[in-house]
């Protein structure tokens, strides 16, 4: 059981993004009907808007709507970062976990643990025909959004060359710090399941509650151009979306390779 998720996080470790540290880690967390989502750690040049592997992987269960998490096993002894995003997040969106060992965390709740059966999908259930119809969706995984402290919802969906779409929403976190955006979900989930820029047609994104002010912020356009200058970015707008790339978002944009 246990050697499954074992075999899962060395195959996951793979996927990290960590140019910088040369440090790969990856997180697996383990629900109750057995499927499992990676999360992988994702450097960015700006270093503190790296998203840790846990960050990853507890957000893309939220925009896929799933909050019944059972068990979390790491390829890294849990350090006080992830201790204490666990901890904000705990009260509000996952049960209560305790420490098996140093890598594995059990839901109080649970007694046994379910066999794996696979990696839970990360993909929207729509395809995308044009832009509209894929604002209409981003509006739809807004849904899913975790927004105690703004109330203020958001959703995306970057969509691959195939037409699969991956989910993003924003997750907040009683520390705002630990805040995660909608883009940045959608981009560290889909490289957490080894889908990387060379597969990203577009993002669409909307803000449902004032579409108008549908817009990247700053930390998001940094992190969407390290990886795909090129990608088209759709934005919520009350007639048409309006469509500007990844690099012409974020003019003269800080690189380190
Ligand atoms: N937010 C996003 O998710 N994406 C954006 O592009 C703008 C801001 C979130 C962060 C926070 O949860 C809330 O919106 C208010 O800033």
């Amino acid at each position: 059981m246990l050697s499954t998720l074992e075999a899962r996080l060395l195959r996951y470790l793979k996927r990290a993004y960590v140019p910088y540290s040369h440090r790969p880690s990856a997180v697996v967390l383990l629900f109750s009907d057995g499927y499992y989502v990676p999360g992988v750690r994702v450097e960015n040049a700006s270093f503190s808007l790296t998203i840790p592997a846990l960050h990853n992987a507890l957000t893309t269960a939220i925009a896929l709507g799933r909050r019944d998490v059972v068990a979390i096993m790491l390829s890294e002894p849990l350090d006080l970062e992830a201790q204490a995003l666990l901890e904000g997040f705990q009260e509000d969106l996952f049960p209560r976990f305790r420490p098996e060992s140093d890598r594995l965390f059990v839901a109080t709740s649970c007694e046994n643990l379910p066999m794996p059966q696979g990696e839970l999908s990360p993909f929207w259930t729509k395809r995308i025909s044009h832009a509209t119809e894929g604002i209409q969706e981003a509006r739809k995984v807004a849904a899913y959004a975790h927004t105690p402290e703004s109330s203020f919802p958001v959703g995306c969906l970057l969509e691959l060359d195939d037409g699969r779409c991956i989910p993003g929403v924003n997750v907040e976190h009683r520390d705002w710090t630990r805040t995660l955006c909608a883009e940045r979900n959608a981009v560290s989930t889909a490289l957490s399941y080894g889908l990387g820029p060379g597969r990203w047609r577009a993002l669409y994104l909307s803000c449902v509650r004032r579409p108008e002010r549908t817009s990247p912020c700053g930390a998001c356009r940094q992190v969407m151009v390290e990886h795909c200058p090129e990608l088209p970015v759709w934005q919520d707008r009350p007639l048409e979306p309006e469509v500007l790339s990844a690099r012409s978002l974020l003019p003269g944009f800080f690189a380190l390779q």
